[in-house]
């Protein structure tokens, strides 16, 4: 049976960059054959984080900025398969997340940029792109939509298992035996942490969390924190840089506190979101996997173990999937799905109305012939 393999462009939240991934999915796993991360420079970074707030002329520089993007998809893509010596032409497709700048499914839309078209035309591969936007038209949060990935990659018939994907936000997957998969944004993984080094450090994060590690969390702080009402409504539920920014910092006083002291307890309220959520929403849970840039910052997933205990917390590697790839991976088996004709949301993560076959397909042939 010839190879199916996918390319998966993920850039997420934290707008670290973009992850592009070689994937294997012939087989009823998926294989990574090649992983590369193309940074965004401060610049890029400070640009696409000033379109997740209202200013002028937005639409020109959204569209510029789709432009760019999809020039350094197109480039993340032709380094990986260099990496794992595949041509273009022998990958079916490429599964292109795009970049989230407004998530306001309650107002009916989600939109993340990226240009599929000229991927398309710079790749030479064809592109499944916009995965959210169907399940918001059908009435859910559009996210999010990786559990049914970690539900194929991660599911076990012996223990009932949750997942964690700790990026900019930080996305909890319940995979219980016996009863369907549920999923929800626990909160902030990386983003507050991130933003807070950039502001106080000039560093885009604090690296394996040592600043943070090196102060004490203010209790008075973290309570305010802990009281976002977000954490406590029901799921289905998802969030982002529209909630979680330098104003919700700044109305929940994080300024009033020692710079240190507030880095510490942004890492402890990340780690208690994650917590609590396992808490409330996955009793019984036996097993923790991570994955996500977060896996590397040492101190939060010292945090987490510690708070997770006795249920042991461990990277999703043990499972053959590299935590900073497992995102990437997630959106090119979902251009499988969405090639396929394969319904992929999960109504009972999104609150949709049913589950719908996602993303918008850009074929790479010029005609019918
Ligand atoms: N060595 C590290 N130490 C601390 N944090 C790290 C490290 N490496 C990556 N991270 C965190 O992971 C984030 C990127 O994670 P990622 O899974 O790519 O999130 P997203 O999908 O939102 O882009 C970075 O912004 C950073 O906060
Ligand atoms: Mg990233």
């Amino acid at each position: 049976m010839p190879r199916q393999l996918y390319v998966g462009l993920m850039s997420g939240t934290s707008l670290d960059g973009v992850d592009a991934c070689v994937v294997d999915l012939s087989a009823d796993h998926a294989q990574v054959l090649a992983g590369v991360h193309l940074p965004f420079e401060p610049q890029l970074r400070a640009a696409l984080l000033a379109l997740n707030a209202p200013d002028n002329d937005e639409i020109h520089r959204t569209a510029l900025l789709g432009v760019e993007l999809a020039r350094r998809y197109a480039r993340a893509t032709q380094a990986a398969l260099a990496d794992a010596g595949i041509s273009a032409d022998q990958v079916t497709a490429i599964g292109c997340h795009g970049q989230t700048v407004r998530h306001r499914p309650e107002l009916g839309y989600t939109v993340q940029i990226g240009n599929p078209a000229l991927l398309t035309e710079l790749s030479g591969i064809q592109v499944v792109a916009d995965f959210r936007s169907r399940d918001v038209a059908a009435g859910g949060q559009g996210a999010p939509l990786a559990p049914a990935f970690h539900s194929f990659a991660f599911g076990s018939a012996e223990e009932d298992r949750a997942v964690v994907n700790l990026g900019g936000m930080a996305n909890l997957t319940w995979l219980p035996r016996s009863r369907p998969v549920t999923g929800f944004d626990c909160g902030p993984g990386n983003c507050l942490m991130d933003l807070w080094a950039e502001r106080h450090l000039g560093v885009p994060m604090d690296a394996d969390g040592d600043w943070a590690a090196s102060g004490t969390v203010d209790q008075g702080l973290l309570a305010r924190f802990l009281a976002e009402p977000y954490l406590a409504s029901p799921p289905p539920k998802s969030t982002g840089r529209d909630l979680f920014n330098a104003e919700w910092l700044s109305a929940h006083g994080a300024d009033t506190v020692d710079p240190r002291a507030a880095q510490a307890t942004l890492l402890e309220f990340s780690a208690r979101c994650v917590s609590d959520a396992l808490e409330q929403h996955c009793a019984g849970v036996r097993r923790v996997i991570v994955c996500g840039g977060g896996v590397r910052n040492l101190a939060l997933m010292q945090r987490l173990s510690k708070l997770c205990e006795p249920v042991p917390v461990v990277s999703s590697l043990t499972y053959g999937l590299p935590p900073e790839w497992v995102e990437a991976v997630a959106f090119a088996w979902l251009a499988k799905m969405a090639l396929e004709g394969t319904p992929a949301s999960l109504p009972a993560v999104t609150g949709a109305r049913g589950s719908r076959v996602l993303g918008a397909i850009y074929p790479n042939r010029h005609s019918r012939k």
